[in-house]
């Protein structure tokens, strides 16, 4: 027993628990899924573990993710990634729902199974019955060698090494990296030009730095954790490229602070939860700066006239109505690629939230790392 805790120690270094150790890993292991997979020269991307031709691959009409709980989340990234680069029908499924309800599967789709562990039994069940109508399933994965790993016809390794912390996030954003890599190596054997592809790998480029530069302003993001974690129920609103990181930053407060946190399109806001808008609950808004700003800005004016508290995340140069609770400001990058970027500030401030309240940050109540059975 002492020496497994010498160990576990040893790995989690200077930092009090393995999700910051990981939160803080992220530039590197987003280094890793991306080394040696960029084509500066055609300015596409390199997946060798797909096992298709270019041949093949323009024969895909349609992309379905699978995934469960934050693989799926980061599905949704990736299904809007690709959809808006490559100009594929795309879409996201929970796999726990994918596998009850008897799919058409069709032979011109491509099916993602995007696991961390790749031994999550919902996913791995999705693949099996996906194999057996005789779909063509490709695997985003992080654990080498795992149950869905080898079970899919090809796919893409996330390298974000051994991930803890049952709160998953280097490995959520590395699927990410892993969608828009998919999403840039379809679009370029499609319509999408040398000089698009060449914007989204230079953006892709950057992350690391841009990851690095939110991840220093933890200190700034622990004070505001502090004052979200006094509300019983939060809001976290987005819309489009926002929506997937909007629910994805309510599952990591849920599922760590064990506060309730719910996620809504902004766009949906007026057509009932804004009855529920009050001091005592906090909208966590994602505000990038893109084509809907004035929109989104727009909708921070209406929480703010209910009195809801606003915690905004937004892009340099932006301009929040007077009396926000908090602004936070992650660094630009392409709009397709700023998704992953305004995660990063959520997971801090759920770590935070989580160690305000006193819970166990890494091991959270009812919660496993992986969801092995039924
Ligand atoms: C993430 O923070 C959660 N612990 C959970 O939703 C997780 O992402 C899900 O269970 C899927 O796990 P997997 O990626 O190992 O398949």
């Amino acid at each position: 027993k002492t020496v497994e805790w010498e160990a576990e120690e040893f790995e989690r270094g200077l930092h009090e628990h393995f999700m910051m150790k990981e939160i803080h890993e992220q530039p590197d292991a987003v280094g890793r899924v991306i080394r040696g997979r960029l084509d500066e020269r055609f300015h596409t991307v390199h997946l060798g573990g797909l096992n298709m031709d270019a041949r093949e691959a323009r024969e895909i009409k349609r992309v379905k993710i699978l995934g469960c709980g934050s693989a799926y989340y980061a599905g949704q990234m990736g299904a809007q990634f690709i959809e808006e680069v490559a100009r594929i029908p795309a879409d996201a499924e929970p796999a726990s729902e994918f596998r009850y309800r008897n799919p058409v599967v069709e032979r011109d789709t491509l099916y993602v199974a995007v696991s961390q562990s790749g031994e999550t039994l919902d996913t791995l069940v999705a693949v099996q019955e996906l194999k057996r109508k005789g779909g063509r399933v490709i695997g985003l994965v992080n654990a080498v060698g795992s149950s869905i790993a080898r079970e899919v016809d090809g796919g893409v390794y996330l390298h974000a090494g051994p991930e803890v912390s049952v709160a998953s996030t280097k490995a959520l954003t590395n699927m990410a990296v892993g969608f828009a890599m998919l999403g840039i190596h379809l679009g370029r054997i499609r319509d999408v030009s040398p000089a698009d592809g060449r914007r989204l790998i230079e953006g892709l480029k950057k992350l690391p730095a841009d990851i690095a530069a939110i991840v220093a302003q933890e200190e700034e993001l622990a004070k505001i954790a502090g004052r979200l974690a006094k509300h019983e129920s939060l809001f976290f609103v987005g819309r489009t490229r926002g929506y997937p990181v909007a629910r994805e930053g309510a599952q990591k407060l849920k599922e760590i602070s064990y506060r309730h946190a719910e996620a809504y399109q902004t766009s949906e806001l007026k057509h009932g939860p804004l009855a529920l808008i009050s001091p005592d609950v906090p909208s966590v808004a994602i505000v990038p700066d893109d084509e809907l700003l004035d929109r989104n800005i727009g909708a921070l004016h209406e929480i703010g006239a209910r009195s809801g508290p606003l915690y905004v995340v937004t892009h340099p140069g932006v301009e929040v109505p007077d009396g926000v609770a908090a602004k936070i400001v992650v660094p630009k990058n392409e709009p397709e690629l700023d998704p992953i970027l305004l995660t990063i500030p959520l997971q801090i401030i759920a770590y935070y939230a989580a160690v305000a309240l006193g819970h166990d940050v890494d091991k959270p109540r009812n919660l496993a790392k992986s969801v092995t059975v039924e």
